[in-house]
């Protein structure tokens, strides 16, 4: 038996699998995210811990003789959020996420005093990223940053209340804007422009290796008869790619989660800075990715849901599967953008709406917006050398076919739908648990089985390409009229 844990930003999901790799049994627990300031986006490391328990008392409850079992932990998780331990151990803050904007002006005043964040780092200093935000950490908050003794991932944070080790993998740590990406260690000169040193950096594995075992009070609470090892895991996109076996150069995923993301695998580091484009490790050694990152894909979608006081899941029913492009627009801004623009500050916008404008027609609009944002992901990735022609899409939205038929159309690309319930990051990190108690990789990380492809449609596709050479335009607009 094997266990991933997925650190999400709206849920940690704890899945038991077999040797087969067939789930056992699955427990998720909600999280909610605060919002203290415009812009800004926190959450307690004790409550994902708190999660975690609760998760493992519900499978010990249920499925004890199978938990009992259990061999190996795998570990996936939200990217690049600063969770600031101190000498006890303790976080000395809550944890900046992923989607927090703060550090904007930090990450410009980084970008132009170290050049290596660029070329070493091998990609644009966004907010997002964890390295800003310990710099806005150091300026604002110096009391905090003088005692911190370690910098954590929030996955790796869990590892460590698991463990007692300080240890993360090289999908993730990439994220942190730290890491030397080609070399796959820390990059001291990057971690001296934010005031740290390797100290304050956990050990670094790959996503295989095996970073501790289960401490023993927690053997003993959750009735383990022998500690399982604690795998590497990955960063929640790199460990999605590996839960559908997107290892080798070129194949990939779109994912329609809170964040939407275009992932390709890659044999080699390969990044495109100017275009925004993520170039990081991936999870199995000797392999990178490059990916596209927009902030709010199904969160579009979740904010409208909630303004109509509606299920996002009806509404995308409703529109079902359409012969055009909605008439009116919509640019996903709610929280700014990360791939192309790397533009903190730009918000969301409906264009072309009249009398006659419905509900269904605003909810056609969104899905339509999160397509060509995507889209321009893909495009950015292609401008990075990276040829992409089929991709599998995985993220709670992709249960919508219709909206994954307007992705299909817009990108020009056939899109692979997966059968059967998609366990995505969870997966990703039960098999990189296999695989760090000696399963072959080969064996593990097959190609999932997908249920349909979905091909463009000609006609349908040719006017989502005159759609998105429209749409394209709005953002500068957007940006002159100061949004
Ligand atoms: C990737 C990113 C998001 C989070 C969401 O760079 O920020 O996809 O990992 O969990």
């Amino acid at each position: 038996m094997f266990v991933g844990i997925d650190m999400g930003t709206s849920s940690i999901k704890v899945l038991l699998i077999n040797h087969e790799q067939v789930p056992v049994a699955a427990h998720s627990i909600s999280l909610s995210i605060d919002r203290p300031a415009p812009g800004w986006s926190e959450q307690d490391p004790e409550d994902w811990w708190h999660a975690v328990c609760t998760a493992f008392d519900a499978l010990k409850k249920n499925h004890p003789k199978e938990l009992a079992a259990v061999k190996a932990i795998g570990l996936s998780g939200q990217m690049h959020g600063a969770t600031l331990i101190g000498a006890d151990g303790k976080s000395l803050r809550p944890c900046i996420l992923w989607n927090d904007g703060r550090s904007a002006s930090q990450a410009k005043a980084l970008e132009l005093a170290e050049p290596g964040f660029n070329s070493i780092g091998g990609n644009r200093l966004m907010p997002g990223f964890t390295a800003p935000k310990l710099q806005w950490v150091r300026e604002n908050e110096p009391l905090v940053f003088e005692k911190i003794k370690k910098v954590l991932l929030p996955k790796d944070y869990v590892r460590f209340k698991l463990t007692g080790e300080y240890a993360s993998d090289m999908s993730d740590s990439s994220g942190t804007l730290w890491l030397d990406i080609k070399k796959r260690a820390w990059c001291n000169s990057l971690l001296e422009a934010t005031g740290l040193t390797a100290e304050h950096m956990p050990e670094l594995a790959e996503g295989t290796d095996e970073t501790g075992r289960l401490r023993p009070d927690l053997c003993q609470e959750w009735g383990f008869r022998s500690a399982p090892i604690v795998a590497g895991g990955a960063s929640d996109n790199a460990a999605a790619a590996c839960g559908i076996g997107a290892a080798q150069d070129g194949q990939g995923f779109v994912s329609l989660g809170t964040s939407g993301v275009v992932f390709v695998a890659n044999d080699r580091f390969s990044p495109n800075v100017s275009g925004g484009v993520h170039a990081f490790c991936h999870a199995l050694p000797e392999t990178w990715h490059q990916m596209g990152v927009v902030l709010s894909a199904a969160d579009s979608l979740n904010w409208l849901a909630g303004v109509l006081r509606r299920s996002a899941s009806d509404l995308a029913d409703e529109v079902g599967l359409i012969s055009n492009p909605a008439r009116s627009m919509f640019l996903p801004y709610l929280a700014g953008e990360r791939t192309p623009h790397n533009d903190v500050d730009i918000r969301a916008g409906f264009l072309g709406l009249s009398h006659d404008s419905t509900e269904t027609e605003l909810v056609h609009a969104v899905m339509d917006g999160v397509a060509f944002a995507l889209k321009d992901c893909l495009e950015a990735l292609k401008r990075a050398g990276t040829q992409v022609d089929q991709l599998v899409a995985v993220g709670g939205g992709s249960r919508s076919i219709g909206w994954v038929r307007i992705i299909a159309n817009a990108m020009g690309i056939p899109i692979h739908v997966l059968s059967g319930v998609n366990l995505g990051a969870a997966l990703g990190a039960a098999r990189l648990a296999m695989a760090a108690s000696g399963a072959s990789l080969a064996e593990v990380f097959s190609p999932p089985n997908t249920s349909r492809t979905i091909e463009p449609d000609r006609a349908l596709s040719a006017h989502y390409q005159d759609a998105y050479g429209r749409w394209r335009r709005l953002y500068p607009a957007l940006k002159e009229t100061g949004f």
